[in-house]
C-alpha cells in the first residue's frame, strides 16, 4: 500500500539553510531495502529567510493595535501579498470590546487621628470598572464563598489574595456581599499583579505589591481597618471592529482527500511597541509558507490565516473558530499557530498545546525538526490563537521560543531583535510539516499513525513565560 514505508526513508538527506540563499530541503528519492519509493520528499518546500524578514520589517514599521488604521493597513498588506501568490483572500470582520486602560489610578490611605494620608502604588487590572470610592478595607482572604461568608462588606473595599479561584469569581463573591471595590495581591510578588482578565470585572479593581498589601492587611487586623480612597479614572470599553485574513488553497490533483490544515498567526500588536516578534514574525512565516506551498502538489486543502484582536483576548481566532461548520471541523487534520517565532533574545523552539499532550501537529514538527536542526520539545501553554481551535476539538499547537525575550510587550520589540535564521528554521519545519499533510504521496492524514512514525521528543516542563 502506498505510503506504508514512507516514514522510514523520507528525507534521509539533511536539511540546511542560510540567510539570503533561501532554504533548501534537499532529499533525493532513494530506494529502501524493500524497493519502496521515497514518498513525501517530492513535496519538500524551500523557504526564503530574507523574504520573511522583509515582511516582518514592513509590518513592524508601526504598532498594529486592533481596531486602528494601522491594523487595517497591515491587513491590506497581508491580503495583497497573498493575492500575489495566487490566493483567493477574504477578510472576516468581527467586533470586540476594546478596553481603554485608566488614565489615572490613585489609592490613598486616608489620614485618621491626625496622621498624614499615604499614597500607595496600585496597578489597574485589565477590564476594571472605573470609579471613585472610599471605604474601610476588609481582609477577604482569597475571596472564596467560605472566605466571605458572614463578612460585613457593605460599602467596603475588599483586600483579596490571588489564587485558588478565578479573579472574576472572587470579585463576584465580595460584590454579592456589598463590597464597592477590590484590591488584589500576591503575597510573594514584589510587583502588583498584572494578569489578563478576559471579561469585564464587576468592580473597580486594582492590585498592590505583596509588601504594600501585607502592610495594609496588618492595619486591618486592628478593629476597623484603615479607610482608603480609590479613584480609577478614564476607563472605557467600546465596541471596535477588527479583521481576520483568510487565504484558501484547494487541492490541485485529480484524486483528493477531504483533509484540511490551517496555519495562523496574529497580525495585531500591543500599543507599547511595533510587535516585531509579537507577532509580525508569525505573520511573516505564514506569508512565506503560503508562497512556498503554492508550488506543491496537493490532494488536500490548506488555509493561511492571520487573526486580529489577539492581544485583547483572542477575539479574532475565536470568531474564526466559531465560524467553522461542523463539517469543516470534521475535516481538520490540525492547526499550526506561530506566535513570537524570531527573536534573537528568546530561547529555543518548542511546541505548546493547550492540554500538554502530543498530537499530529507536534508529531510532524518534531520529526521535521529532527531532520533539520535537531529535535524540539512539546509542552503545555495557552495564551495564543490555538486555544479557540483546541476548544472546537482541533489538534493544534503553538510554535514559539522559550523562554520569551525580555522585550515582550514593550517598545523594544523591534526589527533589530529579529533573527533571520530563527525565522527560516521555524518556517522550514512548519512548511514541510504542512506540505507533508498536503502531499498526494501520503494517504489521508486522518490515519497518519498507520504510515508515519514520529521521532521521540521530550516534554518541556517550562512554558515560555
Ligand atoms: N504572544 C503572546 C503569547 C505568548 C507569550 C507566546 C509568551 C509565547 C511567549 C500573546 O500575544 C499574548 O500576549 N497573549 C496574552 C493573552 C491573551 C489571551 C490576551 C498574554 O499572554 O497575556
Ligand atoms: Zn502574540
Amino acid at each position: 500500500m502506498k505510503g506504508i514505508l514512507w516514514s522510514r526513508f523520507l528525507l534521509a538527506a539533511s536539511l540546511c539553510w542560510g540567510s539570503g540563499a533561501g532554504l533548501a530541503l534537499a532529499a533525493p528519492p532513494e530506494a529502501g531495502p524493500e524497493g519502496a519509493v521515497v514518498h513525501g520528499s517530492a513535496n519538500a518546500i524551500t523557504v526564503n529567510g530574507d523574504a520573511i524578514f522583509n515582511h516582518v520589517s514592513r509590518l513592524a514599521a508601526s504598532s498594529r493595535v486592533a481596531g486602528t488604521q494601522n491594523e487595517y493597513n497591515a491587513v491590506q498588506y497581508i491580503k495583497g501579498e497573498l493575492e500575489k501568490y495566487g490566493y483567493t483572500v477574504t477578510l472576516q470582520s468581527f467586533t470586540f470590546p476594546k478596553f481603554t486602560a485608566p488614565s489615572s489610578i490613585q489609592l490613598t490611605i486616608e489620614g485618621t487621628h491626625g496622621l498624614a494620608s499615604q499614597q500607595l502604588a496600585p496597578q489597574a487590572l485589565q477590564n476594571t470598572q472605573g470609579g471613585d470610592v472610599s471605604g474601610e478595607v476588609v481582609d477577604a482572604k482569597k475571596g472564596t464563598p467560605q472566605d466571605v461568608k458572614g463578612l460585613e462588606l457593605k460599602g467596603k473595599i475588599a483586600l483579596i489574595e490571588a489564587g485558588q479561584i478565578d479573579t472574576n469569581a472572587k470579585i463576584a463573591n465580595v460584590a454579592d456581599q456589598g463590597a464597592v471595590a477590590v484590591i488584589l495581591y500576591n503575597p510573594s510578588s514584589d510587583t502588583p499583579i498584572l494578569d489578563t482578565q478576559f471579561s469585564t470585572l464587576s468592580l473597580p479593581t486594582v492590585s498592590l505589591s505583596g509588601k504594600d498589601a501585607q502592610a495594609l492587611k496588618q492595619k486591618t487586623a486592628a478593629n476597623g481597618g484603615p479607610r482608603v480612597r480609590l479613584s480609577v479614572q478614564g476607563v472605557a470599553a467600546m465596541a471596535a471592529t477588527s479583521y481576520n485574513v483568510v487565504a484558501t488553497l484547494r487541492p490541485n490533483t485529480t484524486t483528493t482527500t477531504s483533509d484540511l490544515v490551517t496555519v495562523g498567526a496574529h497580525h495585531d500588536s500591543v500599543s507599547a511597541g511595533p510587535g516585531a516578534n509579537d507577532d509580525a514574525s508569525g505573520v511573516g512565516i505564514v506569508l512565506e509558507v503560503a508562497r512556498a506551498v503554492g508550488g506543491t502538489q496537493r490532494d488536500s486543502e490548506v488555509r493561511f490565516l492571520t487573526f486580529g484582536a489577539e492581544e485583547y483576548g483572542l477575539y479574532g481566532s475565536q470568531a474564526y473558530a466559531n465560524s467553522l461548520s461542523s463539517t469543516d471541523i470534521g475535516r481538520f487534520i490540525g492547526h499550526f499557530q506561530l506566535d513570537m517565532v524570531g527573536s534573537k533574545n528568546s530561547g529555543t523552539l518548542g511546541m505548546y498545546t493547550v492540554n500538554g499532550q502530543k498530537n499530529v501537529v507536534t508529531d510532524l514538527g518534531a520529526t521535521f525538526a529532527s531532520r533539520l536542526s535537531g529535535v524540539i520539545p512539546y509542552g503545555r501553554f495557552g495564551r495564543s490563537d490555538h486555544v479557540p481551535f483546541y476548544q472546537r476539538g482541533v489538534a493544534t499547537a503553538l510554535y514559539t521560543h522559550s523562554p520569551a525575550e525580555p522585550e515582550y510587550h514593550t517598545r523594544y520589540d523591534t526589527i533589530d531583535k529579529i533573527s533571520k535564521d530563527k525565522l527560516a528554521n521555524v518556517a522550514t519545519i512548519v512548511g514541510n510539516s504542512v506540505a507533508e499533510i498536503l502531499s498526494p504521496t501520503t494517504p489521508s492524514f486522518k490515519r497518519y499513525k498507520d504510515f508515519f512514525t514520529p521521532v521521540n521528543y521530550p516534554y518541556d516542563p517550562n512554558p515560555p513565560v
